[in-house]
């Protein structure tokens, strides 16, 4: 696989930022293809836009869900994207846009999955009282947040930590994990066998 990637975002793109900054640094062999949200206040595509890359919004609203996701597809393609990488993507993909990328989607999820799945997952980590948490890149299929995993990186949970605290402190492994995974993949230094994401020997 080449690493022409893909963005899609939702908010404040600060994944897709550290993703950025590791290809600008030579560290991730890979290029920014294009960079979609579905959401047209999103600061990271305002972000993408002053870096000049190639950055829009596809309006969601109104329309079937098949419709926009088709749009979205279409962009990416356009783009000849080789691996599409969510960084806060608030919306569940279809089953048939993730079997028209297959095993090309990843996602970073703020937990260890598959404890906390879903929404909210540094504030469900602290309500259950778990001593650790942390961070999940992992292949997107067609459930929530239960693809097969890249990588995975812990963090304690401290006794004075606040859904704020915690989610920052995962935040800093997101940025340091999220394009160490992706650099796995475009490498195609690993396999996928069954669920597990081994390392290509
Ligand atoms: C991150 O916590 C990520 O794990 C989750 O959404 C958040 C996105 O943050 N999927 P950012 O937009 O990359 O700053």
């Amino acid at each position: 696989m080449s690493g022409r990637l893909g963005i899609l975002l939702s908010g404040r793109g600060s994944n897709f930022l550290a993703i950025h900054r590791q290809i600008e640094a030579g560290a991730l062999p890979a290029v920014i293809a294009c960079v979609i949200s579905d959401n047209a206040a999103a600061p990271g595509l305002e972000k993408a836009r002053a870096l000049g890359l190639p950055a829009c919004f596809i309006d969601p609203a109104g329309r079937k869900k098949r419709d926009f996701e088709d749009d979205v597809a279409r962009t990416l393609e356009a783009h000849t994207v080789d691996l599409i990488c969510l960084a806060g993507y608030m919306r569940l993909l279809s089953p048939n846009f993730v079997r028209r990328f297959p095993s090309r989607i990843l996602n970073i999820h703020p937990a260890l999955l598959p404890s906390f799945a879903g929404l909210h997952a540094q504030r469900q980590a602290l309500d259950y009282g778990v001593k650790y948490s942390g961070c999940t890149v992992h292949f997107v299929d067609e459930g929530m947040d239960t693809g097969p995993i890249v990588a995975q990186a812990v963090v304690a949970v401290q006794d004075h930590d606040t859904e704020e605290s915690l989610s920052e402190r995962i935040l800093r492994e997101e940025h340091r994990l999220y394009p160490e995974a992706i650099r796995r993949v475009v490498t195609g230094a690993y396999i996928i066998d069954g669920r597990r994401v081994l390392e290509k020997r």
